[in-house]
Formats: structure tokens, C-alpha cells, sequence
């Protein structure tokens, strides 16, 4: 299979980009992929929290030329093997993650960030050396790029480097314009040179969920086609929106109130196996693997 590079993006903040990202990319570690998650949220990174792991080095230190490939890409597979023997019963996997995490450190943003028209484009050949580096080296079958939200250099660089984009909205506080402009002005020219765009939305009905390990015999017909307290059918505006950007729906995710407001989500597709955000996990995983 060759190499896909899916960079998640969207015009808004927190509609769930850094959280479908991850997971996506452990399920199909646990599922036999090989797989590099890259933090392009360069000016607000989020994966070191979210892991918690302490890289040798920077994607950073990667793009200003002080690195190594194999110095900012930390292998985090014992976390999805110790996650699926722990809640899945099974043995040894045989996939692969590795993050290639950012800095959160105000001066290392700024560096990143301020550089000259010279350096910046220095800094855009390096982030393609470093796909095109993993793509050879580590036998990947996904490249998934988390990214700032918005139209910033690095967000727009993010999307260059991809094949396939999923614009991430989070239903209810969707900016109806604004997505029009970017589909058409920054994902439009894109397509053009052949690279797919899709909307994925997320939070879509808006109820809550029950708790963890609730078996959902019928979630298909409980969670989707709702209508909302607005009278506006959720499908109704994933129609309009999707005619309106021409762009094909990949996924539309519930809104779980358990993840929501728990104090720090980290990867229920791996941790809670039958719960329903896992089981979207597993149709957006699937779709990656076979209809991209
Ligand atoms: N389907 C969902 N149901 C309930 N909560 C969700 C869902 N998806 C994401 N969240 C929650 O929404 C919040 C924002 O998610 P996340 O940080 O992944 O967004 P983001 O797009 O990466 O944000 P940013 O643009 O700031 O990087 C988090 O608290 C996350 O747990
Ligand atoms: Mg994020």
C-alpha cells in the first residue's frame, strides 16, 4: 500500500482535530498499520500533553535543520500494545506509531514562526525532506498531520505537504462562511493538483451519551439523522455544507458527553473498546485504510 498522508485541519479551533487524530492513529497501530503522527500545531502544540512523552528532539529542531529523522520521531508502540492487552485481551500487535512531537516553548514558536521569507522556505523544503524521509525509512502506510487551525503559514504548509484533507468541524458552532471561503480559496487549489478534501464532522447530535462500556445495539439509527432543539436535522446541514464546499462527509462523529468533560480524554478508541466514539474510530480508521 502506498504512503497516505491525511493532514487534519479546520477554520475553527477545538472541534476535535488533535482528539480523532490520535486516536485514529493508535487504532490503526493496534490494527497492523504503520503509522507517524506529526504535530503541526506548531503555535499551539498539543501531542506532548496529550502523550506525555519526552522526545530526544523537536520537529523543531527537525525544520531548522539541527536534527535527525530518528531524533524527533519517539516510537510509542508499547503504549498501544500496553492498551490492547490491557483492554482488549489481545497479544503483541503488529503495527506501529511514532510521534514527531513540537515544542510548546514560547521562543522555540517564535523561531519557528519569525523566520525570514529565505528561512521560512528553508523550513518548507525541510518538512518535506521529513515526510519524504519517513515515507522511505520507516515503511509507513499513514502519514496524519494535526494542525493549527485556521489560515496560518504553517497550517497552509501542513496541507501542501498532504494527500488528503479532512476539514474537522464541530457542529453547532460551525461558521458556515468562513468554511465556504476555505474550501474554496485554500482547499480548491489545492485539489486542483490532485490532493482530496473531505469534511469530517464531529459533535454532531448533540445529547449525551451514556457511560463507558454501554453495548449500542442500534447506534447507527440512535445517533444519526437526529433533529436538533434548533428544528435543523443534523444530516440537513452536513447536505448543505457538503454541496455547498463540494466536498464529500468522511465521518460524522456524536457529541459524547463523557469525553467531553472528562478531565483529560486519552484514547478511548484503545481504552474503551466498546464504546460507541470507538466504534466511529473504527469507520473513520477503515475509510482511511480502504477508500482513500
Ligand atoms: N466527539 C466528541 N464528543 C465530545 N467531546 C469531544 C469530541 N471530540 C472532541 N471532543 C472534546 O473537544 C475538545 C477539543 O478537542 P481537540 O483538542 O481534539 O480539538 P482541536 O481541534 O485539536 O483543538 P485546537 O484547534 O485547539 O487544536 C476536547 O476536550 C475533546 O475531548
Ligand atoms: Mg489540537
Amino acid at each position: 500500500m502506498a504512503t497516505k498522508c491525511i493532514a487534519f485541519h479546520s477554520y475553527k479551533g477545538g472541534t476535535g482535530k488533535t482528539t480523532i487524530a490520535s486516536n485514529c492513529a493508535a487504532l490503526l497501530a493496534k490494527k497492523g498499520f504503520k503509522v507517524a503522527l506529526l504535530d503541526l500545531d506548531v503555535y499551539a502544540p498539543s501531542l506532548l500533553a496529550y502523550f506525555q512523552r519526552q522526545p530526544r528532539k523537536w520537529l523543531n529542531d527537525y525544520l531548522l535543520g539541527n536534527a535527525e529523522v530518528e531524533e524527533v520521531m519517539t516510537h510509542v508502540t508499547d503504549i498501544v500494545e500496553d492498551y490492547t492487552r490491557k483492554y482488549d485481551n489481545s497479544a503483541e500487535i503488529k503495527g506501529k506509531l511514532w510521534i514527531g512531537f513540537c515544542s510548546m516553548k514560547k521562543e522555540e514558536i517564535y523561531r519557528i514562526e519569525s523566520g525570514t521569507s529565505e528561512t521560512s522556505k528553508s523550513q518548507l523544503r525541510r518538512f518535506i525532506l521529513l515526510r519524504d524521509n519517513l515515507i522511505r525509512d520507516y515503511d509507513l502506510d499513514f502519514v496524519i498531520i494535526d494542525t493549527s487551525p485556521g489560515i496560518r503559514y504553517w497550517s497552509i504548509n501542513a496541507l501542501a505537504v498532504a494527500d488528503t484533507l479532512f476539514l474537522t468541524l464541530k457542529m453547532g458552532d460551525i461558521d458556515v462562511e468562513g468554511t465556504k471561503r476555505l474550501a474554496s480559496e485554500i482547499y480548491g487549489s489545492l485539489t486542483k493538483y490532485g490532493t482530496r478534501s473531505f469534511l469530517l464532522f464531529n459533535r454532531v447530535s448533540g445529547y449525551c451519551m451514556p457511560v463507558h462500556g454501554t453495548q449500542f445495539s442500534d447506534q447507527e439509527n440512535t445517533t444519526k439523522n437526529t433533529t436538533l432543539i434548533d428544528g435543523y436535522g443534523t444530516s440537513d446541514a452536513e447536505n448543505m455544507l457538503s454541496k455547498e464546499t463540494r466536498m464529500d462527509v468522511i465521518s460524522a462523529i456524536p457529541c459524547y458527553c463523557d469525553i467531553q468533560f472528562s478531565r483529560k480524554e486519552f484514547l478511548t478508541a484503545l481504552r474503551y473498546p466498546d464504546h460507541p466514539f470507538t466504534k466511529e474510530m473504527e469507520i473513520l480508521a477503515n475509510a482511511m485504510a480502504t477508500k482513500l
